[in-house]
C-alpha cells in the first residue's frame, strides 16, 4: 500500500489525506512529502512548523495571527495565492480549514499537480463536503455544481486514515475521484482495510487489500501511468498483505 502511495505522490496527483483528530494526518504528510523527488520545488504552507522536508529546494511559509491591535494577520488564503507566485512544482498545505480551500483547488487545476494537503474528515465523501463547504467560505458565490466540478477535477484521491480502537493508526481506504454524475462526486474505493475482528488483547485485526478496481483513466493519473501499470497487472496479489 505505501508504494501504492509514493507512485501516486511520485505521479504528481493532487492527494487530500483525510482523518479525525490524532488520526496522524500531518504525520502521514511528512512521510507522503518525503516521495516528492529532490528536484522539484517545493512551497509548504502551514500554521504551525510541522513538516520537515528534506528536499534541496524548499520555501517554507507560516501563517501569522494578529498582533494586539488586530493587525498584521497574515492568513492562509493570502500564503496560498502569494505561493503561486513562487513559481513551485508542488504545494504542501499543512491543513486546510477555510476560505483558503478555494485557490488551494484554484492551484490544484491551474499547473500545480501534486499538491497534497490534510483535512478533518470521518470518510472520502465527508473530505469532499468539508472543502464544498470551505470553498463557500471564500463567498464567491459561485454556483453549487460548479464548485463541484472543480473540486472533481482538482482531486485526484483521498486517503483516509484513522485511529482505531486499538489505538493503532492504520490509512482505512484510498479513494478515487472519478468525476462527475449529474450533481454528484462520484469516487470509488480502490484500496481498503478490511477490519475482521478484536482479538483477545483488544488488537484489531484485517487485512489491506485492493478492491481490484483499477484507477479509472489514465488521464485522471497522468505521469504516473508508466510506473503504475507494473504494479497495477497484479496489484490484488502485491497489496494483499496480511496484517
Ligand atoms: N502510524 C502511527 N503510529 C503511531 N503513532 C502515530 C502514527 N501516526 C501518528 N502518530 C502519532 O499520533 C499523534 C498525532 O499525529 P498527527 O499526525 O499530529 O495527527 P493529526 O495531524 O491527524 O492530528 C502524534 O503524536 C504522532 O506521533
Ligand atoms: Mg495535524
Amino acid at each position: 500500500m505505501l508504494e501504492l502511495l509514493s507512485v501516486m505522490v511520485k505521479g504528481r496527483l493532487n492527494l487530500l489525506i483525510s482523518g479525525g483528530t490524532g488520526a496522524g494526518k500531518t504525520t502521514l504528510l511528512n512521510v507522503l512529502s518525503g516521495y516528492i523527488p529532490n528536484v522539484e520545488r517545493i512551497v509548504t504552507i502551514e500554521d504551525a512548523a510541522e513538516l520537515q522536508l528534506k528536499q534541496g529546494h524548499i520555501v517554507r511559509l507560516e501563517t501569522r495571527a494578529p498582533n494586539i491591535e488586530g493587525k498584521g494577520a497574515v492568513r492562509m488564503r493570502q500564503l496560498v495565492i502569494n505561493s503561486l507566485r513562487m513559481r513551485p512544482d508542488r504545494i504542501v498545505v499543512g491543513e486546510v480549514r477555510g476560505e483558503e480551500a478555494f485557490d488551494m483547488l484554484q492551484a490544484m487545476n491551474t499547473g500545480h499537480e501534486g499538491s497534497l494537503t490534510t483535512i478533518h474528515a470521518n470518510s472520502g465523501r465527508d473530505a469532499l463536503a468539508r472543502v464544498e463547504n470551505m470553498v463557500s467560505m471564500a463567498n464567491l458565490n459561485i454556483p453549487e455544481r460548479a464548485v463541484r466540478h472543480q473540486i472533481a477535477s482538482a482531486i485526484h484521491a483521498v486517503v483516509q486514515i484513522a485511529r482505531l480502537s486499538d489505538g493503532t493508526r492504520k490509512v482505512i481506504a484510498i479513494s478515487e475521484i472519478t468525476g462527475m454524475q449529474d450533481e454528484l462526486i462520484t469516487m470509488q474505493d480502490i484500496f481498503t482495510f478490511e477490519r475482521r475482528a478484536i482479538d483477545e488483547t483488544g488488537k484489531v485485526r484485517g487485512t489491506f487489500r485492493a478492491t481490484g478496481i483499477r484507477p479509472s483513466s489514465p488521464i485522471a493519473w497522468p505521469p504516473a501511468a508508466p510506473a503504475c501499470a507494473p504494479l497495477y497487472s497484479n496489484r490484488k496479489q502485491k497489496y494483499e498483505e496480511e496484517e
